[in-house]
Parts: C-alpha cells; sequence; structure tokens
C-alpha cells in the first residue's frame, strides 16, 4: 500500500535511527533479563492494577543466559496491535494485560509529544488516497498500530520467570519506540501491569518491589537495594528439571490463594515484613550465610502456601526435593567446617531450581550436582544444569 514504507522517521527517535538504518518504519528491540525472588511475591490485593499483598525482593540475573528480547514496530498500514511469542500470535484484548501496557506506553508518547514538548516532530505519511499522494498526512505516533515480536531463550510459563523478562521486554521495547525519556521506576509500574514479577526485571543487581500503600498503584514500583557491582560474586545456577508448561499460571495459583489460604493471611502480616528488613541488610553487609537462610525459608513458605490453598497446588516435584535434600546437606558440612552456609536453593511456581552462591563455589556444586543427577544421555530423569549466571547489570535496550 501506499502508506506502507513510508513513515518519515522521527529525529526525535535517534537511537532507533542508529539500530535500524535499512527500515523505514519506526521500530525499536529490547531486552531484558529474569530475575529470581528471594523474598516471594505470591499474592495480589487488586487483581487489576497488580497491587501485592506484600513486597518482594529479588535478584536480576545476567542477560547472557536467560532473557526476553522483543521488537516492536509502527507501521500506519497495519490494521490493529498485534504481538507473537516465539512466533505464536497472542490475543490482545483490552483490558487484559498485554493492552493494558500498550496503552499505557502510547498514552506516556501522546503526552510527550503533545503537552510537554509543541515542537516535537510528527510522524508523516503519504496520504493513502493516489489522487492526493502529494499531500501528506501528520500522524501522531501514539496512534499509529504495533506489532510486537517477542522471543524467550528459554522455557517459557515453566517457573523461570518468563513473565518478569516478558514485560520488562515489551515496555522497554515500546519506551525505546517512543522515545519515552522515563526512568525504570516510572516503566516499573507500567511492566508492574504486565505481570507483577516483571516490574523487578527494569533494574539489574538486588532489587525490591515495595507493595505500596495507595489504591491507585502509583506508589507500588520497583527500587534498586544495591547494584551488581556491591556484590559481583554472587551467582546462579539454574538447574531446569522440567521445562514443561505449569499446570497452573501464577496467576490464577496466588488468586486461589489469597481466596483459600490461612497461612498467607499469617505470612503477609507477620513474616514478609521482618524477612525484608532481614535480607536487605544481609545484602547490604554481603553476609551470604543470612542472605542464603533468609532465602531458603521464604522459598520454603511459598510453596507451604501453595499447599496450604484449597484445592492444594503442588510446584515442586521429586527432582526439585532431591536438590533441596543435596543442598541441605552441603550446608551441613559448611557449617560444620565454618559455621557458615555456602548455598541457597530457591523455587518459583515451577520444579525447577536456582542456586545462588558465591563465585568461590560454583564448580564444587556444579560438580556435586552432576554426581547426583549425571547430565548424560541414557538416564531417565537427568536435569539439565541450564546455566551458571552471574547477576546481571540490568536491561539493555
Ligand atoms: P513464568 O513462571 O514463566 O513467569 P507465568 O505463569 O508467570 O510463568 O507467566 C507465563 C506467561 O507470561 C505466558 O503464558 C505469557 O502470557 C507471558 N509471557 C511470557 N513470556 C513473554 C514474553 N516474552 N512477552 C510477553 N508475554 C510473555
Ligand atoms: C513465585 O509475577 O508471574 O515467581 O503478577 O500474576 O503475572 P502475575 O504473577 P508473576 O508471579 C511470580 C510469582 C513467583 C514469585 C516472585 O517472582 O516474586
Ligand atoms: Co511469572
Amino acid at each position: 500500500s501506499s502508506f506502507c514504507g513510508s513513515l518519515r522517521r522521527n529525529p526525535a527517535n535517534k537511537q532507533q535511527d542508529i539500530e535500524n538504518k535499512t527500515a523505514m518504519v519506526y521500530q525499536a528491540t529490547a531486552s531484558a533479563p529474569v530475575n529470581i525472588a528471594c523474598i516471594k511475591y505470591w499474592g495480589k490485593r487488586d487483581t487489576k492494577l497488580i497491587l501485592p499483598t506484600n513486597s518482594s525482593l529479588s535478584v536480576t540475573l545476567s542477560q547472557d543466559h536467560l532473557r526476553s528480547t522483543t521488537t516492536s514496530r509502527a507501521d500506519p498500514s497495519f490494521s490493529k496491535d498485534r504481538l507473537w511469542l516465539n512466533g505464536k500470535e497472542e490475543e490482545i484484548v483490552a483490558p487484559g494485560r498485554l493492552a493494558t501496557c500498550i496503552a499505557e506506553l502510547k498514552k506516556l508518547r501522546k503526552e510527550l509529544v503533545e503537552d510537554k514538548d509543541e515542537s516535537a516532530p510528527k510522524v508523516i505519511a503519504d496520504s493513502i488516497l493516489p489522487l492526493f499522494a502529494l499531500l501528506k498526512m501528520i500522524i501522531q505516533l501514539s496512534t499509529v498500530p504495533v506489532h510486537i515480536a517477542s522471543f524467550n531463550n528459554f522455557p517459557t510459563a515453566a517457573g523461570l520467570a518468563s513473565s518478569a523478562s516478558g514485560f520488562a521486554a515489551l515496555v522497554s521495547s515500546l519506551a525505546a519506540l517512543y522515545a519515552l525519556p522515563c526512568s525504570p521506576s516510572t516503566l516499573s509500574l507500567i511492566a508492574r501491569q504486565g505481570s507483577g514479577s516483571a516490574c523487578r526485571s527494569l533494574f539489574g543487581g538486588y532489587v525490591a518491589w515495595e507493595q505500596g500503600v495507595l489504591d491507585d498503584g502509583s506508589d507500588s514500583l520497583a527500587v534498586e537495594v544495591a547494584p551488581r557491582s556491591h556484590w559481583p560474586e554472587m551467582h546462579a545456577l539454574i538447574c531446569v528439571v522440567s521445562d514443561d508448561k505449569k499446570g497452573t499460571s501464577s496467576t490464577s495459583g496466588m488468586q486461589r490463594t489469597v481466596q483459600t489460604s490461612e497461612l498467607l493471611q499469617h505470612r503477609i502480616k507477620h513474616v514478609v515484613p521482618k524477612r525484608m528488613k532481614e535480607i536487605e541488610a544481609a545484602i547490604k553487609a554481603k553476609d551470604f550465610d543470612a542472605f542464603a537462610k533468609v532465602t531458603m525459608a521464604d522459598s520454603n513458605q511459598f510453596h507451604a502456601v501453595a499447599l496450604d490453598t484449597e484445592p492444594p497446588i503442588f510446584y515442586m516435584n521429586d527432582v526439585s526435593r532431591s536438590i533441596i535434600a543435596l543442598i541441605v546437606e552441603y550446608n551441613r558440612v559448611a557449617i560444620e567446617k565454618t559455621g557458615k552456609r555456602k548455598a541457597a536453593y530457591t523455587y518459583d511456581a515451577g520444579p525447577n531450581a536456582v542456586i545462588y552462591t558465591l563465585q568461590e563455589n560454583v564448580k564444587e556444586i556444579v560438580e556435586l550436582i552432576v554426581k547426583y543427577f549425571p547430565q548424560k544421555d541414557g538416564f531417565k530423569d537427568p536435569f539439565q544444569l541450564f546455566a551458571g549466571g552471574s547477576v546481571g547489570e540490568g536491561r539493555v535496550v
């Protein structure tokens, strides 16, 4: 069509111009890493705005291993917003999460151009009517439909936080497309409305999601507790026990827990606030023993509230539990020798283990795991040691 390829690039989008020299349309690509919580988010007080029942804290992993990469393209020849995840189209239906995030970012673009900066250049396209081909049409970029393609380089919906990296990458890519001068905190408010855990992937290093108290959610956002450089010795080992899609999504699982679990009420009132303080102090002091103790305790309690749900939810399997036994034994020996723990397991809503440890122990733990869970073909139920990732710096747009 005469519309296609006739968008003039917006000089405000210089960064994208460098990336897309040949593209005649507006396009931006962003990647985001996963984050694995030490203090788990599980429960919403507002399901539409995604406001949590408790604060949480996570470590953002390096993008070298697990990441989502998302490309957004605006083109007036598109008839509507569309999104493909790993090559398969996902419906965008308002007021769903995808539609909400896209609408929020379009709103910011509209405000940026119309209110804040009246001289900001507009998108200019050729008229669709051949007769008026010489007449240019002025179009606001915020009104142009977008096509979005996202890929995860690791199992989706398997308890490895794909919704976190996925929505962080989506928000980052649209923010780049629209050249929004937003801080990661502001973007975290939008990513939160895609998937709660996604707000924490807007920062690298050690990140808290403060639950907030306001009804509009404007104080429920991610904040950096410490950058990666504060404690670069920290490593995460990801053990992919199963890459199957989980039986109960995080969204529906936590909703059922909120409705049926008394233990959750105890957890959010009496346990998490204390643990948030403990883990922040452990991170600031680089006290791995304290970090490990509270991380494992919180993983255990999260899986206990899943079990306390009606009907009960089981995210871990026999292999997950064997890995716990191995780490407990490894720590028992370490405590006997030095009085301190050397590793911490944690499990999200799935059977896959994440083991936090310091660089100096990585080799020993990998050898231990490979010894007890052989990686060779021929074993029926081995798990794949996916990555020995360092803590990440944060997103790269
Ligand atoms: P996980 O443990 O992997 O986070 P969830 O149940 O929380 O599993 O969420 C999985 C859902 O997140 C997917 O079904 C999909 O809707 C969404 N999602 C995953 N990756 C992406 C992505 N790259 N872009 C957009 N949405 C994504
Ligand atoms: C166990 O963020 O995936 O990984 O907000 O409904 O999308 P939604 O849920 P999601 O839940 C994550 C739960 C968890 C713990 C955590 O990451 O804090
Ligand atoms: Co998730």
